[in-house]
């Protein structure tokens, strides 16, 4: 709903300007479901002067990292019992100086956009590599930011254990119907505030799932969780796309999406390039409704993030350019793929 707020105090920054409605509303000591109606009540008439839309509240979540310090520590507590401390927290009220976490977009979180994933991001040479990672023994594996779980469910089948880790529910559901969907562990969690008290010997982000943490504190949050989480010899895996290719000349696209007897038309749009971030839209034309999800992504260059690991403990055991394991090319390749492990 703070996207909702932001479309009307700053119709052309929605994406960065949610964030701070989010704090706003995440400090207020009112009833969320309270306001969440009010706000529906005053502001979807606004939104939907101009034709109707689907409008759609996501969970608040009243917990964050803001108040972290920027550099890797045991700022976020062990509850070494299973559970995502963003669960813990839930039960929990207003906690001490905390504000927003970052809420997956759309395309993630509402099931209609959530089942039309696979359709455009199916099995591909990036899993492939991860997949590969993976070879020999039996191993203990973390997805962080699963997403579908074509990747947990691939390792499921070869008899690895695996923890998918996502916040978004609806990408979720969709994971636990994979054929190997009932042997794994989903934890409905983000990366920065998951705990358990597993190790694993190998941890993954894929799907430039990383690019999502938009805040200095988030990703070191991130890199803290896959430090806390690696056994002994274990290594972590993520990738990351190179900010120096000229991505919103690739983005700017079309496509036709075929679900069973319906067809969806996706236009993604850039609407703002600054600093290492981008931003975008990426509008869904259903047969019956429109849904359109505004996103924020981070670039940053293979040695910032070099810098970022090193300050958590992590050190990069290789860096590749693409997914045939060819050198990192800072000017020309597409991906950075880091493999890394324990100082
Ligand atoms: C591009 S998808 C990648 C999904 C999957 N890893 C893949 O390779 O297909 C990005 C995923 O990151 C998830 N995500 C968003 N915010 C996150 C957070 N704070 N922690 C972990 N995952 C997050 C989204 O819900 C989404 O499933």
């Amino acid at each position: 709903m703070s996207r909702a707020l932001a479309a009307v105090t700053a119709p052309a920054r929605v994406s960065a300007k949610h964030q701070s409605l989010l704090h706003f509303v995440g400090q207020a000591p009112w009833s969320d479901e309270a306001l969440l109606a009010r706000v529906g009540d005053l502001v979807l008439p606004l939104i939907e002067r101009h034709g109707p839309i689907e409008a759609w509240i996501g969970r608040l979540l009243k917990q964050g990292f803001h108040h972290r310090r920027a550099s890797c520590g045991a700022t976020v507590n062990d509850h070494s019992n299973g559970k995502s401390l963003e669960s813990e927290l839930k039960g929990q009220s207003r906690t001490a100086g905390l504000k927003g976490v970052n809420v997956p977009d759309l395309h993630y979180e509402h099931p209609a956009l959530a089942g039309l994933y696979d359709l455009d991001s199916g099995w591909s040479i990036d899993r492939d590599f991860y997949l590969g990672l993976a070879a020999g023994e039996p191993k203990r594996i973390l997805d962080l930011g699963c997403g579908t779980g074509l990747l947990c469910d691939a390792y499921a089948s070869f008899g690895h254990q695996v923890t998918g880790v996502d916040p978004a529910n609806a990408m979720l559901e969709v994971a636990k119907t994979k054929p190997y969907g009932s042997h794994v562990e989903w934890v409905e969690s983000s990366a920065q505030l998951f705990r358990s008290d597993k190790r694993s010997d190998l941890i993954i982000m894929t799907g430039n799932a990383f690019q999502v943490f938009l805040a200095d504190e988030d990703i070191l949050a991130v890199f803290e969780t896959m430090r806390f989480h690696l056994a002994q010899n274990g290594q972590v895996a993520f990738e990351t796309r190179n900010p120096a290719i000229d991505w919103p000349t690739r983005w700017d696209k079309d496509a036709e999406l075929t679900l069973g007897e319906q067809t969806i038309y996706q236009s993604r749009h850039v609407s703002k390039r600054g600093g290492d971030r981008i931003s975008f839209e990426t509008r869904f034309k259903f047969p019956d409704k429109e849904l359109v999800s505004f996103s924020e992504l981070r670039f940053l260059s293979k040695s910032e993030i070099e810098e970022w690991l090193l300050k958590c403990g992590l050190k990069p055991k290789a860096v590749y350019g693409g997914w045939h394991g060819q050198p990192s090319d800072e000017a020309n390749s597409d991906d950075i793929v880091f493999v890394i492990e324990a100082v």
